[in-house]
């Protein structure tokens, strides 16, 4: 028994020192290992052997069945090694190839802009609001003081989808659905600040500068003491954060039927300082939006007392804004994709 078992060990030794391949070691694991191996009818018949030869037989068995083990572990280890090589060596990476472009997108210049207002606003406690685009002539015009056949109305032509139903447009008819909401509430210190940006529609033909269809950023801010020095601060403020911190603002008296006094508010122009130059006309002032104070008979309307509550408001058109800031000369260039003209935004504010 002890010749067989050199026997098996010795052709095992032979054999796993001439593979070459995978396959042939996987063949001699399962001749020598496992339930085909020869070692196991050794094994069995040690059973009847004398003891002495028992004891012999069975520790050479045990110390063949270790080296043919350790033997394939280490062969499987060696082929495993190569494989990753041999791996590693196809798959190397060429670093000086060229590499396939991908493409990022790149935020709209309108959504640059509307980020940068809301977060101007959002900041100092303003809450921002969802409008509807297609709104109840009451909030877009009546509760705004602008009854069925006030002349007005003419400002702003129209799309009408019923009697009772309108395209909104301005954001300002958020405005009057929340001063609505807050009449409602229970306090007696009626407090918001809030501004909505969205859609606007009116029936305009389209040139270079206008579009039936464009974006508006509305605020207002209600309180027991909002002031007229309020409204000043916070327009400076804005355009300071908007266009650059040099910049001042000048107030022209205007009309809106919802805001009274109702302000044109200018900036001083951020390109040329107010020296003159062909963005500001040569005046050295830009006219960027309207404003005013809410007016009593608005505050009325929505069920607020005028006596105990006043309000600022604004309203912001979002593609003049764009405009100045980016130095775009057509409103087309917002609404038609072009990705050449949307990458040139691709850094802006990094
Ligand atoms: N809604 C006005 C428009 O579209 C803009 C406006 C002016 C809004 C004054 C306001 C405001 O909230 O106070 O022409």
């Amino acid at each position: 028994m002890l010749n067989k078992l050199k026997d098996i060990l010795e052709k095992f030794n032979t054999k796993i020192n001439e593979i070459e391949t995978l396959e042939q070691l996987e063949q001699i694991k399962q001749d020598f290992s496992g339930k085909d191996s020869p070692l196991i009818p050794i094994l069995k018949s040690i059973k009847s052997a004398s003891p002495e030869e028992r004891q012999e037989v069975g520790k050479l068995a045990n110390d063949v069945k270790i080296e043919i083990s350790t033997k394939l572990n280490a062969k499987f280890d060696t082929f495993q090694k190569n494989i990753l090589k041999e791996k590693l060596a196809s798959e190397k990476i060429d670093v000086s190839l060229v590499g396939t472009d991908i493409k990022f997108g790149t935020k709209h210049p309108l959504n640059l802009v509307i980020e940068e207002i809301s977060d101007i606003f959002t900041e100092i406690g303003y809450e921002m609001v969802d409008g509807q685009e297609v709104e109840q002539d009451l909030f877009n015009f009546q509760n705004l003081n602008l009854p069925i056949g006030h002349p007005a109305r003419d400002m702003q032509d129209t799309f009408y989808i019923n009697d009772e139903i309108v395209m909104r447009t301005h954001c300002t008819n958020m405005t009057a659905r929340m001063l609505t909401e807050l009449s409602k509430q229970k306090t007696n210190e009626k407090n918001l600040a809030a501004i909505s940006y969205g859609n606007v529609y009116r029936r305009d033909d389209d040139d270079a500068t206008h579009s039936h269809q464009f974006m508006q950023i509305d605020g207002f801010a209600v309180g027991q003491k909002v002031s007229f020095a309020n409204l000043k601060w916070i327009l400076k403020y804005m355009c300071q954060r908007l266009f650059n911190e040099n910049v001042n603002i000048r107030l022209r008296p205007s009309f809106f039927p919802f805001t009274e006094p109702s302000v044109e508010v200018d900036v001083s122009c951020f390109k040329c300082e107010g020296k003159g130059c062909s963005l500001c006309k040569q005046s050295g002032w830009i006219e960027i939006l309207g404003a005013g104070m809410i007016n009593e008979q608005v505050m009325e309307l929505n069920g607020l007392d005028p006596k105990t509550t006043t309000g600022l408001a604004f309203g912001i058109g979002v593609e003049r804004i764009a405009m100045l800031k980016f130095g775009i000369n057509n409103i087309r260039s917002f609404y038609e994709n072009n990705v050449k003209f949307l990458d040139q935004f691709k850094f802006y504010g990094e």
